[in-house]
């Protein structure tokens, strides 16, 4: 899936690098056996569809500058800089990432702004129309800077790697972080990204910005989201009153959206309710790779519904139900008249606008 051409062998200050080509940019990356956090400049292959998405994604969304206020070897930047050609300002933190960065720029023939700050300086210095934040961990310690600075119709790209707080596994950590009530779901990967978006409403709100995601996905081991900010206090307070609890009912599997907490069952949040897709601004992206492709196909499909997916196994080993193959039981729930789909969040998982103790009567007789 990952395509290495070693063309050279060369170091930067010292540390031993590959040089490695990722879309259409050359990147000089350190030469790490094992995991990545073992080099000295941090960069993860792993991470590519991460970048691809966020190419594919400026390539339509057009903006005057991005800050990538966590380059490392300057991957994502570079990208966007060379295949949507959008200026960039680079920043980390590590004077040896700085070398990486305006090493990999001259690779690629190109020239930019690259600073040496901890990123929430910077962020507190100037405004930039898109933002991109991407630490090791939580993002928390950094949205409010993020919010602070995003400009009117600006973008605020979040990689959160924290998933095991958001997701449930940790309840106290994403109270501390998130300000967020989780706990462990069927739909654990859609809680955990709704509860990050309805934090970063909440930082935003502050500042008399509305946040509102465009596209997220849920890849791997972190959440990745993007936010259009919009300026104005009834905007702002608006994007407040919208968020809601989600209730649970574990045993039927219904999960619905509330204002209210409601002391009969389980209640996660607040969180964003909405969409978690720009439906107009999905159709017009193009992936600029194979997993990337893919994942905007299913984000269209998934891009209408609302409320968070539903987990087949669990949904059927509660209501005791066959298994059908993915394509049928869409099939037969589309032929009751639910509007149903797939969704990136898991192969087993499907989207619908209707409740478990609704489908499950539908799917029980088939087999
Ligand atoms: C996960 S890596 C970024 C990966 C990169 N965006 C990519 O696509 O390959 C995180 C980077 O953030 C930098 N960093 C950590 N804390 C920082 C801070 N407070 N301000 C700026 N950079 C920071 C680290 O030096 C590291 O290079």
């Amino acid at each position: 899936m990952f395509i290495y051409i070693k063309l050279s062998m060369t170091s930067i200050d010292g540390v031993k690098v590959r040089q490695i080509v990722e879309g259409k940019t050359k990147l000089f990356v350190p030469d790490v056996k094992g995991h990545p956090s073992k080099g000295k400049v941090f960069f993860n292959p792993a991470m590519r569809l991460n970048r691809d998405i966020t190419v594919s994604l400026f390539s339509v969304k057009r903006v005057s500058e991005f800050l990538d206020a966590f380059s490392a070897t300057g991957a994502k930047g570079i990208r966007v800089m060379n295949e949507a050609g959008i200026d960039v300002v680079f920043n980390d933190i590590s004077p040896l990432a700085v070398k990486f960065i305006k090493r990999n720029l001259k690779l690629n023939g190109l020239d930019a702004r690259v600073e040496n700050k901890d990123a929430n300086i910077l962020m507190r210095e100037e405004r930039f129309s898109a933002i991109d934040i991407d630490p090791f961990g939580s993002v928390s310690r950094f949205m409010d800077s993020a919010a602070a600075s995003v400009k009117n119709k600006g973008i605020i790209c979040l990689t959160d790697t924290d998933t095991s707080a958001l997701a449930g596994s940790y309840p106290t950590s994403a109270i501390r972080k998130y300000t967020a009530v989780v706990g462990r779901t069927s739909f654990m990967h859609e809680l955990g990204i709704r509860a990050l978006i309805g934090f970063a409403i909440r930082e935003a709100s502050k500042y008399d910005i509305e946040l509102r995601p465009v596209f997220v996905h849920s890849t791997l081991h972190y959440y990745r989201v993007f936010l259009e900010a919009r300026s104005g206090r009834k905007r702002a307070s608006d994007a407040v009153r919208s968020l809601r609890w989600i209730v649970y009912d574990r045993k039927s599997e219904d999960r619905w959206y509330s204002q209210f907490p409601d002391p009969s069952f389980e209640n996660f949040g607040p969180v964003w309710a909405g969409k978690l897709f720009d439906e107009d601004l999905v159709k017009k992206m193009k992936g600029v790779s194979d997993a990337s492709k893919a994942l905007i196909e299913l984000a269209k499909k998934e891009a209408g519904f609302e409320l968070p997916y539903i987990d087949y196994h669990i949904l059927a080993s509660k209501h005791k139900l066959p298994l059908l193959k993915m394509n049928k039981l869409i099939d037969v729930l589309t032929a009751n008249g639910i509007s149903v789909s797939r969704t990136h969040f898991c192969s087993h998982c499907f989207k619908a606008n209707a409740q478990p103790s609704e489908i499950a009567p539908l799917l029980k007789s088939y087999n």
